[in-house]
């Protein structure tokens, strides 16, 4: 193999930045030529792309983001669209392909693998939705983020006393919801993977002020509720103080943790590797801190272990 690419689709996510560094240096070093596709697959079907060289990754290992943009591509969910996309990728000599995104993106690369394309994928979400990686990059920077969210909500919330519901992203995942709300001490996390009695929140809430507690906070998954309608419910059932914040995109932006930046160092690297040793058709993944590959259709057919420990802990921790 002489020329890789590679590209980042989907959402963007903190640390891909230093994924795509650890790519292009990687290759690099092993003397190959590496090409970076601008805009995910959209690059990809349009000829978006150019040659990468040591200089054009300086300076990156610490930006949120992604230098090779991103994009959801609707012209690639169509065979003629993946057909162009193979011609590009004939046409510029690339050789095997490294895909950094989430689900949707792995799920283009089982195509391009049905094309006959070497691909390799990189978990790269702020969701951490995907199998056979206990984190996706970009995660532990966005639950950084959300848990900082709340400290200061809390400063607030303190000073005039009242309910703050926060809605996180995450998708169909509550991951993020779990592990900041367990970080940030919030009285309730609402997750789509376990169901919630509202009644039981509001319960959690009363107890709270009667024990002379200043605030609360319910951490609401986007994937399992709407913190409008949470906040409305509350509102009219206890006539207490209620505001929302829902963070949006701030979550996804930001100068990526020191972990995220190791992570995405970590499987970048190796996703060269896979490809210099033949290879392909497969993610991968950090399990109990090593580095593991598994083929992208597997990960994909599985469901991702959820941790209901930490929401049992969170819930016991917060009584
Ligand atoms: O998949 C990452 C993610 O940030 C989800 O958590 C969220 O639901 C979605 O993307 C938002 O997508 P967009 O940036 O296209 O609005």
């Amino acid at each position: 193999m002489r020329r890789i690419g590679v590209l980042t689709s989907g959402g963007d996510a903190p640390g891909m930045n230093a994924a795509i560094r650890a790519v292009v240096r990687k290759a690099i070093y092993h003397g190959l030529e590496i090409i970076g596709i601008k805009r995910g697959y959209h690059g990809l079907i349009f000829g978006e792309y150019e040659k990468m060289y040591l200089g054009s990754v300086a300076d990156i290992i610490h930006r949120g983001g992604t230098i090779l943009r991103t994009a959801r591509s609707p012209e690639f969910l169509e065979p003629e669209g993946r057909q162009r996309a193979l011609q590009v990728i004939r046409e510029s000599g690339i050789e095997g392909l490294i895909v950094i995104g989430g689900d949707g993106s792995f799920r283009g690369a089982v195509e391009l693998e049905k094309l006959g394309v070497a691909v390799v994928g990189v978990p790269g979400t702020i969701d951490n939705d995907i199998a056979c990686t206990d984190y996706t990059i970009g995660f532990d920077t966005a639950v950084n983020n959300v848990t900082d969210a709340i400290n200061k909500v809390r400063d607030t919330a303190t000073s005039h006393e009242r309910v703050y519901v926060i809605e996180v992203m995450g998708r169909t995942s509550g991951y993020i919801a779990l592990q900041a709300g367990l970080a940030g001490g919030a009285e309730s996390i609402l997750l789509p993977e376990i169901p919630y009695d509202l009644q039981e929140v509001m319960e959690r809430m009363r107890r709270g002020v009667k024990r002379g507690k200043l605030h609360s906070i319910i951490l609401v998954a986007e994937g399992a509720a709407s913190a409008i309608e949470i906040a409305g419910e509350i509102k009219t059932h206890t006539h207490m103080d209620v505001r929302v914040t829902i963070l949006g995109h701030l979550q996804r932006g930001g100068t990526p943790t020191a972990f995220d930046r190791m992570l995405a160092s970590r499987l970048g690297a190796a996703a060269v590797d896979m490809l210099r040793s033949g290879n392909h058709g497969c993610m991968l993944g950090m399990v109990g801190g090593e580095i593991k590959s598994t083929a992208i259709e597997k990960a994909l057919a599985m469901k991702k272990y959820f941790p209901e420990e930490l929401y049992q802990l969170a819930t016991i921790l917060a009584i």
